[in-house]
Parts: C-alpha cells; structure tokens; sequence
C-alpha cells in the first residue's frame, strides 16, 4: 500500500473517514465523518476561529444561507464564469479535465487560454502523446470546451427560469451581501474582516485524491476589508498569519511552499494570489489561497442589487468601496494535511507501530483512561479519574483487550496520553502516565493530573 492507501484505510477503520453514502456504492466526491473524523474536524474549525476571530478585535463571525439569490453570483462572476476546461475522450464517452490531463502528459497548461490549451490537447492525441492519470493513451478526443461547476437547483414549486438557484460553490458571497448589514449594525471601523465556516459545493469534473477534491466541501474564509491604499500591508498581515495559524495545527513549515500565481492564472476577481501549497502523500498541492480580490465584489454587488456598499470613514470625512484580501482554506485539505503529516510508521521490537502524532491542540482524544483490569475495584476509581479530567480534556475510557494492544490503538488515533489506573493505584493514589510519541510513562498522584496536564494540551 502507498502511504495515502494507508491513509484512506486507517481512516475508515478507526472512524474518521467514510465513502458518502457507501451501502449504495457510494457517490463521487462525497465524504462522511465518522465520530472522531467529526472531533479532528471541530478542533480545527475552533482553532481557526479562535485564531482569527475570538482573539482579535477586528473580526466578525456570520453565518449565511448555502443558498442565495442567484443575482449575487451573477455580481461574482460565477454564472458567467466559474468554469473548468473540460474534454470528452470520444471513444470511452469519460470526461477529463483538459489542464490534467496536460499534466498527466508531462505538459503544463499554466497560463493557456482556452484556445491554446485545445491546440495543445489536439495535438498531442494526434501525436499519439496525450495520456490520463492512469497511463491510458488517449486518440479521440473531443474539443475543449468550459464547464460550469456550479450545482444548479430550484427554489419553491414553480420549474422555470425564475425558479434556479445555485448551492454555493464558495462561503464569500455570502459575507460580500452582508457587508452591509455588519457596517450598520456594529460600525466597525475599516480595517476589519468578516469570517465564516460552512459548506460550498462544486461540480468537479474529476473528484480524485479522498477528500483534496471534493464536491461538497467545507470552507473557512476571511473577507477583510481596508482602504485602498493599505492593502499591501493588511496582505502582508494576514499572509504571515494564516502560515501562524497552519503552523500552531501541526503543520510542518518545511511542507508549506508560498506559490505566487502568475497573471494569466489567478481567478477573475484577483489582482494578486499567493497559493499555499502543501506535501500531500500525493505531491505537492494546493492547501489553501490569499487573494487580493480589489473592490471587485462590492462593486458588483453595488451594481446588481443597486445597494450602495460604500464605506465613509468618520475621520477622514472620505467615501469609498474598500479593498478586500481574502485567506481561504478548504477543510477537508487541512484534515488531510494534518492527517497524512501526522501518520508515522515505527519498527519496536520486530512490529510495526503506527502512530497518528497529531499536536493534541487538535487531536480528537487528547487522554484515554485505562485500567489495567475491568474489576469493579479498578472500574469505579478509573471512571472517576476520567469523569474529573473530562473538565479540562477531551477523554475516552477503554477497558476491552490487553494494555498493550489498547495503547497501540489510541496510537493509531492520534491520543497523546494514556493514564494507566493499576492495582498499586488504590494504595498509592497515583497512575501511570504514558507518552504517545516517546512512549515514557511516569507515575503522577491522581490529585496533580489536572496541573500536570495543564500546558501539555495546548
Ligand atoms: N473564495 C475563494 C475560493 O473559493 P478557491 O481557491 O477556489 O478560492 C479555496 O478555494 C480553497 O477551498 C482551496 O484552497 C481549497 O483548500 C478548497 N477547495 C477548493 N476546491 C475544492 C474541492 N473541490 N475539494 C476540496 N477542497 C477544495
């Protein structure tokens, strides 16, 4: 097995992953949490938002509608323009990506037009060079054209034109129509951000690699909005700030690689994008994006909704659209990323030991309490012990098979210490402490655990 194989069946076994809808054979680009998939998760949706709004002043949380006018994604360009090049193999009817299947066929397609990138395609299917990501050769091939990926759907009971929406393909549209809403009901003053967590859904032509491309998928983003003339600065800030914040999950900084994206690559609303990308088992990727999205979008949505998003700055007397950066960041990449960074395999006496070493801010169980023996007289003791930690951790309790093949399991899931409740407990009220990464234990008096936990769960 490679090491995303691993990856994948680990996630399915202990719980964290499942194919969606998979006891009717599953449906493409879809991923269920299981229960500590779902912890992984929330630690790091909550470190981000402490990170980015709970500790700062000028940030405000939202949370919008998936869907919405479809007005405001004709404002964003997205009806007009959210589009992937698709290519039809004639022979096989299968659907590629145009720009993968150059990659696949060692080109790249960096800065083609949709004209240059047909040209290309054509001539290597002619030439017989043109392969998909399995090593297929490809001769027939259809022309280039551009696909939509928005998930097109209808609103009420009436089927016709008026009645279409769309499921949100990106969490910013709606933080771009509440701008106003936010500048009325709190004031702020600029510079300031609107932020949100939620689900954006996209039809990709090719959902591949687990959970990287997904077609329904969870975003957290930042809107923040400053003067024109400040936004190099507040780039600057919020660049440094998402590499803090990817840095204090557990990331490794040697994994993240700055990409700045050249013109004819950025997305139409960009005037700048720094990608970060990240050492996926599969290559180096896309993990997250920083875009200098201009006023592009108030505008627009100044223009179709004939609302006016101005801001007037009390101090300067001055009346303007601000210029928006945006840090965004998929989920299910940063679960990836955190996951297949973590995962390590070790030889300790003649077996193989694997180890999830998640930084416990984020690991779904940070203690698992186990006593040595299910007997009631190490039971009752052992539940109390993880009933009081439970206030200051996130705790499981297991008392099933042998404690070694127990703390090889909560190796696996990444839980950074194991309190071992034994028979010397009841005379010395003291237990055994055990180290996931060095695996050291030491013996610590019950009434300290709380102290001696304190600043290892942070
Ligand atoms: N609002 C800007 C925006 O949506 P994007 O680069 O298209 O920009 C932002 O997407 C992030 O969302 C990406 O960096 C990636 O982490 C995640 N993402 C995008 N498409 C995805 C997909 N199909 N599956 C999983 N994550 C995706």
């Amino acid at each position: 097995m490679n090491a995303m194989e691993k990856i994948v069946s680990l996630c399915k076994r202990r719980g964290f992953i499942f194919p969606g809808s998979e006891i009717y054979g599953g449906l493409a680009g879809t991923f269920d949490y299981g229960p500590l998939g779902v912890l992984l998760k929330n630690n790091i949706e909550n470190s981000w938002w402490d990170h980015f709004v709970t500790n700062r002043d000028d940030m405000y949380g939202i949370d919008a509608a998936i869907l919405m006018n479809p007005r405001a994604w004709e404002a964003s360009g997205h009806v007009g323009g959210f589009s992937d090049p698709l290519v039809e193999d004639l022979e096989t009817k299968k659907r590629y990506r145009a720009d993968h299947l150059l990659e696949a066929s060692g080109h790249s397609a960096l800065g083609l037009n949709l004209e240059e990138l047909n040209s290309k395609i054509q001539a290597l299917a002619l030439a017989g060079k043109l392969e998909n990501s399995e090593g297929t050769v490809l001769k027939k091939i259809g022309e280039v054209r551009q696909f939509n990926m928005m998930f097109k759907t209808q609103v009420g009971a009436t089927e016709d034109p008026t009645s279409i929406s769309y499921l949100r393909p990106e969490t910013a549209g709606g933080m771009f129509v509440n701008f106003k809403n936010v500048v009325d009901s709190f004031h702020p003053k600029l510079p300031f951000g609107l932020a949100q967590i939620g689900k954006a859904f996209r039809n990709e032509i090719a959902p591949r690699d687990f959970i990287f491309r997904l077609r329904e998928l969870g975003q957290m983003e930042i809107e923040y909005f400053c003067h024109p003339s400040k936004w190099e600065e507040r780039f600057e800030h919020l660049r440094t700030e998402f590499l803090t914040w990817m840095i204090s999950i557990g990331l490794p900084e040697s994994k993240i690689h700055e990409v700045e994206i050249g013109d004819g690559d950025r997305a139409h609303y960009s005037k700048r994008t720094i990608d970060f990308e990240f050492d996926f088992p599969m290559g180096q990727k896309e993990l997250a994006g920083l875009a200098y999205r201009t006023d592009f979008d108030l505008k627009a949505h100044s223009e179709y909704s004939k609302t006016d998003l101005s801001y007037f700055d009390e101090e300067t007397k001055e009346r303007f659209i601000p210029h928006c950066i945006e840090p965004s960041i998929g989920i299910e990449r940063t679960f990836l990323a955190v996951l297949s960074s973590a995962y390590n395999e070790e030889e300790i006496d003649g077996e193989i030991r694997t180890v999830l070493r998640f930084n416990p801010k984020v690991a779904p169980i940070q203690i698992a309490v186990l006593p040595l023996s299910k007997k009631e007289e190490l039971s009752v003791p052992a539940e109390k012990i993880a009933k009081d930690l439970k206030k200051i951790a996130r705790v499981s309790y297991d008392e099933t098979q042998s404690i070694g093949k127990r703390y090889r399991r909560q190796d696996e899931i990444g839980t950074p210490f194991c309190v071992t409740v034994d028979f010397d407990t009841l005379t010395d009220n003291a237990v055994t402490v055990r180290d996931r990464d060095t695996m050291e234990q030491v013996r610590i008096p019950v009434a300290d655990l709380a102290s001696y936990f304190s600043d290892k769960l942070v």
